[in-house]
Order: C-alpha cells, then structure tokens, then sequence
C-alpha cells in the first residue's frame, strides 16, 4: 500500500483527491501498488466524504512513517516551502504544482531529495496537464535546445480569448476564470506575467541546467494590449498571445515575459481559452509543441496524479537537478535582434524610410509594421521623436 498525504484542498487538492478515489483501480494496474489517500492537511473542513482523512496539523504527516508521498498543493512559499522540505527529510517524496515554489527553491528541493533517495516531481507546475516538464526531460536527450516558448498561464489566455473573440470585457473574463479555478488567489499574478515568469524559469532550469530566478527576468503583463493590434494583426492572419519565451543568444540565455504578436498559423497562434501550448526549438528533432489544458482541477490533478504514478514505479530519483544561477548567464532582452510590431503616429512611407525592410501592415493616421530584426536598444533610439502607440516582440 502506498499512502498519499495532501496538503491543501483547493483547486488542485480537491482534484487529486477525486482522481485518487476514481482511479483506484487504474492506478493499482499501472503502479502494481494499491495507491491511497492517507490524510488530507487543510485549514478548516469541507463537506466531502472523507472528512475522517482530514487532519489540521502537518507533524501528523510528518511523522507517520507509512506515508510514502506528499502531495503539495497549497501554493505560495510559507509554508509550503517548511512543509515539502521536511518531508523530503524524512525521506518521503514529494509531488507538488506550486510554480512558485519550484521557481525559487526547485533547485535545491531537487538536491535535497536526490541526497535522500527519494523523488521531487512537479509536472503540474507548468502547463496544468500537458506533460511538457517529462517531454523535455525525458525525449530530448539526443538534441540540443536552442528556444521554448509557450502561452503558459491559462488565465490571461482565456481572458484574450474572450475579449477578443467575444468582446467581453475584461473583468467578466476574469471572473469567468476565477469561477472555472484557473486563476491565482491574486489574479495580479496571472495578468501581470509574474505566472507565466515562473513557469517559463522552470523550464529555463531544467532544460538550459542553470537555475534562472524570476526577480532576473524582464516581464509584462497584458494589461497594455490595445485592441487596435490585435484587430490589426487579425486582419493578417496574426493574434497576440502573452509568451514566455526563452532563447539561446550565442552562450547567454535570453528568457522574456511580454505579450507577443505571433504571425504564424502554428500551434501557439492556435491556442485559445484556458489551453496553453509550448513549442521547443532543437537540433535533430527540429521544432515541436505540446498543447493541452493549462489550468483547472481535474486536468492539473491528472499531472499530480501521473507524477504520484512515477514516484511509485521509480524506485529512486527519476531525474538530474539543475546547476545555480550562473553570472552573465542571461542576456539583455533589449541587446537581442528580434523583429518588433510597431503602432506610431506617423506616414508609412517615413517610417519604411527609417525601418529598412519593414512590413506595413497598417496604414492611415497611424502606420501598424513588423520591423526586421533591429535589437530593442536601438529601436528606441529610432523611435525617439516619434509618438508610439504600441511596440510588441513579434514570435
Ligand atoms: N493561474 C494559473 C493559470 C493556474 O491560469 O494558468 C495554473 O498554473
């Protein structure tokens, strides 16, 4: 019998705790193991059937040398960060969808659980379902990575959609999303990329191996798309998604939050509602994406549950950690050649004469382009005297 301890029963904990009951049997087919819920650690009691589960004190847990794995999903640092780390040292492993967490301490959580024998897995943390943290880990071992990318916080891409899409508002999507269990206790973090910036430094860590720290990362949010670009860019066959991206810049990594104008028909142009898709740049593989569900409590609880199933079966640490933060690792955004979508107040024909090689994609009062490649220090420069409406990282 493995037993399971929950922390929390929110979104995520109360969809484990379904997928634990309802997949019973399942489970005991795929681990060989029958894999039960223990104890479920919450703050005050809620009406469900297993409310003799429910304990209020985490040395309950701690201490009970039959639970073989603590599934963390309470959120926030304090203190998920005492409880994960104490159970690690007691030797249990430890599954968990806090980005947070990971994006601050992932490093040394993994160390700590290698160090005794057991395992520290978050596929959840980054894409809810999609199992994007096994792909990279586990099928790319033959390439080399130049980029990944990807819309990564459910949230802001279903209030994209709907405003776009719909012409909702921006509140009411946001409480559309609060309603469905896709945003964050304070949704600030969704709008404001601070989400997106975290999942897009785990993905940094693991795949480019040196820990990247959100606070080191240029983010924004999407508070400042105009529905002017968007209508533009739509006439084009474009959108604009809220990416996190993270590209090779000779040996310095470039890792961004912003919102993007993507041209392209593929798969992260596509990616409407609550999904989230990331695409991966390699050698030998060449280019390719995952897209699935990106938030909400069954589909994050099937990420948490498959990690359950791994650390039954793995008989030991699965994976690799991640070295520290390296000096001079990450490069200066506005020092990388990138093509840029511009909205300025002035004549195209002034403006093609100082972007050589820009596309029009708009033209009257106001003049819509996508610049060629140009870094963003220079792009101020030029744009300097000119009144900007809008200037987007073009994907
Ligand atoms: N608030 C997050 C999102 C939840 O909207 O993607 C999943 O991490």
């Amino acid at each position: 019998m493995i037993n399971i301890a929950l922390l929390g029963h929110g979104v995520v904990g109360s969809g484990t705790a379904a997928v634990l009951n309802e997949k019973a049997s399942q489970l005991k087919r795929v681990t060989g193991q029958d894999v039960a819920l223990k104890y479920v650690l919450v703050r005050h009691d809620y009406d469900v059937d297993y409310k003799e589960k429910f304990v209020y004190d985490f040395s309950v847990i701690e201490n009970d040398e039959d639970v073989r794995i603590v599934v963390e999903a309470m959120g926030g640092i304090n203190p998920a960060l005492d409880y994960v780390t104490r159970a690690l040292n007691k030797g249990k492993s430890v599954v968990t969808s806090n980005k947070e967490l990971v994006a601050q301490h992932g490093r040394r959580l993994m160390e700590l659980a290698k160090e005794k024998g057991v395992n520290f897995m978050f596929e959840a943390a980054v894409g809810g379902a999609v199992p994007v943290i096994h792909a990279v880990r586990n099928c790319l071992k033959a390439n080399s990575v130049y980029a990944v990318a990807g819309i990564l916080n459910g949230t802001t891409n279903y209030i994209l959609t709907k405003m776009i899409d719909e012409g909702m508002s921006f509140d009411r999507a946001l409480k559309q999303a609060q309603e469905l269990g896709y945003a964050e206790a304070d949704p600030s973090a969704d709008v404001d990329g601070i989400d997106t910036c975290r999942k897009i430094c785990i993905l940094s860590d693991i795949i480019f191996k040196n820990h990247v720290y959100p606070e080191d990362v240029a983010v924004e949010g999407i508070r400042s798309v105009h529905i002017e670009d968007v209508n533009i860019l739509k006439k084009h066959g474009g959108c604009v998604k809220l990416l996190g991206v993270a590209r090779k810049a000779g040996e310095k990594l470039m890792v961004t939050v912003a919102p993007f104008a993507v041209l392209d028909k593929g798969v992260i142009g596509a990616t409407d509602d609550v999904f989230n898709s990331v695409q991966v740049e390699t050698d030998n593989a060449g280019t390719m994406a995952f897209y699935g569900r990106g938030a909400g409590s069954l589909p994050t609880a099937s990420a948490v549950v498959n990690d359950i199933c791994e650390c039954v079966t793995a008989g030991g640490p699965a994976y690799e950690g991640w070295n520290g933060p390296k000096e001079g690792f990450l490069a200066d955004v506005r020092q990388v050649p990138m093509r840029y979508y511009l909205r300025v107040e002035a004549d195209a024909d002034k403006l093609r004469a100082d972007f050589e090689g820009a596309q029009v994609l708009h033209s009257g009062s106001e003049t819509a382009m996508i610049t060629a490649d140009i870094c963003g220090r220079e792009l101020e420069e030029k744009l300097s005297g000119y009144s900007v409406k809008a200037v987007l990282k073009v994907f």
